[in-house]
């Protein structure tokens, strides 16, 4: 059961310049993806690619100067974009939890962490403080925080990085949500502590069949935790599929570069194959994103180039693939 599908969605920062010029930024440009219930979605990018923007143009976290140009994203069918703010608040931290990309920031650094569990159940599912806390308690259980119930009373600064992580998430699942995104979820932490918050998610998305995309720049992640993954490059997803198939027939020359980069392909002779500067958003080319950068670059990639079918729910978006 599609759970997520993003179509079409444009995301644009429009500023003045010093000059008093309209400067356009456009950071999305057309991604389009689909997430199922009990799935995993890996979404990979350089930095600046738009996976974080990605994520906050669903959840309606928008700042100016940053706008939705077009596109939409229906959830269980119902376009977030074009719902009431009062609607999307109602669905945002019940149905919808979002794992933002810098835990310590995110925290309440004025309330302790059980305190803040327990206003964010109230706040969508009502109950009791008791029955709240209780909820609380085994969730920081669940997660494998030792200790829960003392936990409950420490302050997020009090919290190594590791356990900071783990109450964003804890934070984001108190409501049982149908869909958790997480945003870089484990940058930054030790392997043992990355792997037990992975393990984790994934026993999670397993057990309870809630869907959840990874935003990550780290292929490995994408390799042992995802079921699908979908690859950013400027603001657009230039190849998407199941996780076995993209890493078994890497495609697009970009996801080819990006692949091509990863320990175990090198052990195996891969090699990268272009480097140069990253695209400049305020600049795009007309057509493929990649033209500038790409070793295979003709003149037809000036135009748009088609989502070609690979099988299997693989596809690529590029005019060498479709030749
Ligand atoms: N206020 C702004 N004006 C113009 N462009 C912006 C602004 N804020 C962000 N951007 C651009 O939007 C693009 C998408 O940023 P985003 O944070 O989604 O990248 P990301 O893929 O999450 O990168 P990272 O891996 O570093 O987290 C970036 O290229 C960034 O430069
Ligand atoms: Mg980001």
């Amino acid at each position: 059961m599609t759970l997520l599908r993003v179509e079409d969605l444009h995301t644009h920062f429009i500023a003045r310049n010093l000059d008093n010029e309209i400067q356009v930024a456009k950071a999305l440009n057309g991604v389009s993806f689909s997430l199922d219930a009990g799935r995993i979605l890996g979404l990979v990018g350089e930095t600046g690619a738009g996976k974080s923007l990605t994520a906050t143009s669903i959840m309606g976290l928008l700042r100016p100067p940053a706008r939705i140009m077009g596109g939409r994203a229906l959830f269980q069918g119902q376009d977030l974009l074009a719902m009431p703010d009062d609607d999307l608040n109602a669905l945002r931290g019940r149905d919808i939890a979002l794992v933002v990309q810098s835990p310590k920031s995110s925290l309440d650094p004025l309330s302790r962490i059980g305190d803040q569990l327990i206003r964010i159940r109230r706040a969508h599912r009502g109950g009791s403080v008791a029955e709240a806390r209780d909820k609380a308690i085994a969730m920081l259980g669940s997660l494998g925080i030792p200790d829960p119930a003392r936990r409950m009373r420490a302050w997020p600064h009090e919290l190594s990085g590791g356990m900071a992580q783990r109450v964003l998430i804890a934070l984001a699942l108190m409501n049982e949500p149908q869909l958790l995104i997480a945003d870089e979820p484990t940058t930054g932490l030790d392997v043992t502590v990355q792997a037990q918050i992975l393990d984790l998610l994934r026993d999670l998305v397993r057990r309870t069949g809630i869907g959840a995309m990874i935003i990550t720049h780290d292929l490995g992640v994408v390799a042992h935790y995802c079921d699908e993954m979908a690859v950013m490059y400027a603001g657009a997803i230039v190849e998407s599929g199941p996780v076995r198939q993209v890493f078994r027939r890497p495609t697009h020359p970009y996801t080819v570069n990006l692949i091509g980069a990863t320990p175990e392909r090198l052990r195996l002779g891969a090699t990268r194959t272009v480097g140069g500067p990253p695209p400049n958003l305020r600049a795009l080319p007309p057509g493929c994103p990649y033209q500038d950068r790409c070793p295979q670059a003709g003149a037809d990639c000036t135009t748009i180039p088609p989502d070609v079918a690979l099988g299997e729910g693989h596809v690529a978006r590029c005019h060498r693939v479709a030749a």
